[in-house]
């Protein structure tokens, strides 16, 4: 459409600010860090995550992609080998799966909460399914303990994708510390960004936590002997961790560490913003159930890293589309579609994936309205935007 949309509230780019103190650490960590990648910072960032997490094993990469790259690594997955996830995620969080030549199997989500359960996983698994890749979508943790329950009687490997869930919990236990492997994102629209780029990769096994600084960094070790001239034969060894398996290099920079420690200070503060926005602009739409939010179930804790929902407007004969023109062109606010599932992209289509059987995710995508909400919205934008829905929805009825 080429109609004019003077935007009042756009979708921004970056998540967060910086506070003074984050920005403060950045410039001492750019004067002082020596060696720029691979030092003290990413050890501290390290350290510092796996505490904030109460997690171990906790390895910081260039973003939450290379994460998911190194746990399908790790599941030792090949060709004939089947993993089922979610189909309504982001592209990266099944990419890594399709590379090991797998089987991508698409489990349907639970139309309340939007992620997927024991209860979608449960029919498509087979004697050639190895692992399951579950999604924390917008920052609501799937059900882990009956997902791990069911992986367990099946002896599956679980990846947790937290991209969109850094300290999101059930029942206070953080995302990350349910499955084998869990992924955090950095990337400059998370709830936490260390500066556009960057992720974490958690991994429960120690034997296989051994395997990941070699992995993550060209196979570059210490020499495992004694050695009385310190360049002899040279500064460092190089060598496989897994047989015959090439290693990456996925390594983030000292000055990334440097604001991520800072910001894990800050986290639970953000999230708790975003939460309460959320509750806020859900409550004030309480009066229009045609605009359904995610349900949290109890005792989960949701980080909104977006707020979504679905528009059911068929009792008025409006779609989704009317929606978002209408607060679009009409209120200047941009409300988008996410992603769409991902077996509808070329990519997947090509590569033999485009067939699933998920009604909910369907549903779900072709309703879907997912509006601006960064960190640093201003209250008075977030009032706007509540105005103008509520002004949209009365219009859509006919009123
Ligand atoms: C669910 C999900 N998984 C994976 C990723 C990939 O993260 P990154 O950009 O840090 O590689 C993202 C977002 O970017 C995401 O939203």
């Amino acid at each position: 459409m080429s109609q004019q949309c003077n935007l009042k509230i756009n979708l921004s780019g970056r998540g967060h600010d910086y506070t003074e103190e984050e920005i403060a650490a950045v410039v001492e960590a750019m004067k002082i860090a020596d060696p720029l990648t691979q030092g003290k910072y990413q050890s501290d960032f390290e350290r510092r995550f796996a505490q904030y997490n109460e997690s171990k094993n906790c390895f910081a990469v260039s973003n939450c992609t290379a994460a998911l790259e190194l746990s399908a690594i790790l599941c030792r997955l090949k060709p004939g080998d089947e993993v089922i996830l979610p189909a309504h995620t982001f592209c990266a969080t099944a990419i890594p799966f399709a590379r090991t030549g797998a089987k991508l199997v698409w489990a349907d989500i639970d139309l309340d909460t939007r992620v997927i359960t024991a209860k979608t996983i449960s029919p498509l698994i087979t004697n050639r399914t190895k692992a399951i890749v579950v999604v924390h979508l917008y920052g609501l943790m799937a059900p882990m303990p009956e997902i791990m329950e069911l992986a367990g009687r099946h002896s599956l490997m679980v990846v947790e994708d937290c991209a969109q869930a850094p300290g999101s919990n059930i029942n206070g236990v953080k995302a990350g510390n349910f499955g084998d492997f869990a992924c955090f994102s950095f990337h400059t629209h998370k709830n936490m960004s260390t500066l556009g780029e960057g992720g974490m990769l958690v991994v429960k096994d120690d034997a296989l936590a051994k395997l990941v600084p070699g992995l993550r960094h060209n196979g570059l070790r210490v020499f495992d002997y004694p050695r009385e001239r310190y360049w002899v034969p040279a500064m460092s060894n190089v060598d496989f961790d897994i047989d015959n398996f090439w290693p990456y290099n996925f390594c983030i920079g000292e000055i990334q560490c440097a604001v991520g420690i800072k910001l894990l200070d800050r986290l639970d503060a953000m999230n708790e913003d975003r939460n309460k926005r959320a509750r806020k602009v859900i409550s004030a739409l309480v009066d229009y159930p045609e605009l359904v939010f995610q349900k949290v179930p109890d005792g989960y804790y949701h980080g909104y890293h977006l707020l979504s929902a679905m528009y059911d407007g068929a009792a008025y004969g409006r779609t989704s589309h009317d929606f978002i023109e209408m607060m679009a062109f009409k209120h200047g606010v941009k409300v988008i579609v996410q992603y769409h599932p991902l077996y509808r992209y070329p990519m997947f289509i090509k590569a033999g994936f485009g067939q699933a059987n998920c009604p909910n995710s369907d549903r779900f995508f072709d309703n879907m309205v997912s509006f601006p909400f960064h960190h640093w919205l201003m209250e008075e934008e977030v009032d706007y935007m509540i105005g103008c829905t509520r002004d949209t929805l009365n219009s859509l009825r006919g009123r």
